[in-house]
C-alpha cells in the first residue's frame, strides 16, 4: 500500500497493541520498517502477541495499565532505556460496555472514563513530556469511535471519546510549537476482537444499517493510522478522520 520503508527507523508505542486494531497497526508499522512497543494489562497475552510480531520486525512489550500514571512513566523509562527516543504514539487501548444510560453504575461510569479518557491523557502527557517536547518532534494518533451523533447505548464511552477528540484539537494548537502533530481516527464498527464482548443480538443486522453495507476491517483502520503518522499527513493536525462506511451519516448504531 505504502512505500516499503515509510516508517524506517521510527520508534512507535501502540497501547493495546496485543489484539485487534492495535495488533494490526503494530503489524503494519513493523512491515514499514518501524521498531514497535506494545503495552496492555494481560502480560501472558501481550507476550504471545509480541512473539508473533517479532517475526515481522523488532517488537518490545511491556505490561501496564494506562490508568496507572506511575506505570505509564515506567513504560516511558523502558522505551528511553532501550531506544533513547519515541517518534510516534498510538493511543488505542480502551474498552466499554453497552448499557442503557440509566443503568450505568457509579463504578461502571468511572471505569470507562478512567480508561478511555484519563488513561489516554496520562499516556499522551507522559510521552510528550518525556520525548516529544524535548525532542521538538512527535506524532500522536488517537483511536476514538464514531461519536458524530452522540453514542446512544454507550453514553460513557461517547463522553470519553468526545473528550479525547477535544483534547486532540487543543493539543494540536498548543503543541505546534514543539512540532507535534496529533490527530484522531474515529472507527465505526470494525470486525475486530473488541466486538466479541458485545451480545450477538446487539450486532444482528448491523451491516444493513451501514451505508456501505459491511463492517470495516482492522487493516483499513491501520492504513489510515499509518497515513496520519507519516509525512504524507504533515500538514494535518487536530483533525478527526472517520472510517465508518458512512455510518455517522445514516443508520442506527444499535437496534434499540
Ligand atoms: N472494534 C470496533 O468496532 C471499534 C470501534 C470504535 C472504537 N474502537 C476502539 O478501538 C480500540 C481497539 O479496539 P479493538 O476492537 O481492537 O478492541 P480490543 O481487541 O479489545 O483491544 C483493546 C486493547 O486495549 C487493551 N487495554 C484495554 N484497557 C487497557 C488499559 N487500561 N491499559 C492498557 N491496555 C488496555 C487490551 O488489552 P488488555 O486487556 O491486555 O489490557 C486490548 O489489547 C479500543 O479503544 C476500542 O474501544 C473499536
Amino acid at each position: 500500500m505504502f512505500a516499503k520503508h515509510l516508517l524506517k527507523d521510527k520508534i512507535i508505542l501502540i497501547t493495546g497493541g496485543r489484539s485487534g486494531i492495535g495488533y494490526q497497526i503494530a503489524t503494519s508499522c513493523l512491515s514499514y520498517g518501524a521498531t514497535v512497543y506494545i503495552c496492555s494489562r494481560k502480560e501472558d497475552k501481550l507476550k504471545i502477541a509480541a512473539d508473533k510480531l517479532n517475526e515481522i520486525g523488532t517488537c518490545y512489550h511491556i505490561a501496564g495499565d494506562i490508568r496507572d500514571i506511575e506505570r505509564v512513566q515506567e513504560i516511558a523509562e523502558y522505551i528511553k532505556e532501550k531506544s533513547g527516543r519515541l517518534d510516534i504514539l498510538v493511543n488505542n487501548a480502551g474498552g466499554q460496555f453497552p448499557s442503557p444510560a440509566e443503568d450505568i453504575s457509579y463504578n461502571g461510569w468511572n471505569s470507562v472514563i478512567n480508561n478511555n479518557l484519563n488513561g489516554t491523557w496520562y499516556v499522551t502527557q507522559t510521552m510528550a513530556k518525556t520525548f516529544f517536547i524535548p525532542q521538538k518532534n512527535g506524532n500522536i494518533v488517537n483511536i476514538i469511535a464514531n461519536i458524530f451523533r452522540g453514542f446512544p447505548g454507550m453514553v460513557h464511552t461517547g463522553a470519553a471519546r468526545a473528550g479525547v477528540e477535544n483534547m486532540t484539537k487543543t493539543l494540536a494548537v498548543e503543541w505546534c510549537k514543539h512540532n507535534i502533530n496529533i490527530n484522531a481516527v474515529a472507527p465505526g464498527i470494525i470486525k475486530s476482537t473488541g466486538l466479541g464482548q458485545y451480545p450477538d443480538e446487539l450486532l444482528e443486522g448491523v451491516s444493513d444499517r451501514i451505508p456501505l453495507k459491511r463492517l470495516g476491517t482492522t487493516k483499513e483502520v491501520a492504513d489510515l493510522s499509518i497515513f496520519l503518522m507519516s509525512p504524507m499527513a504533515g500538514f494535518i493536525t487536530g483533525e478527526t478522520v472517520y472510517i465508518d462506511g458512512g455510518h455517522r451519516l445514516w443508520g442506527d448504531l444499535f437496534d434499540f
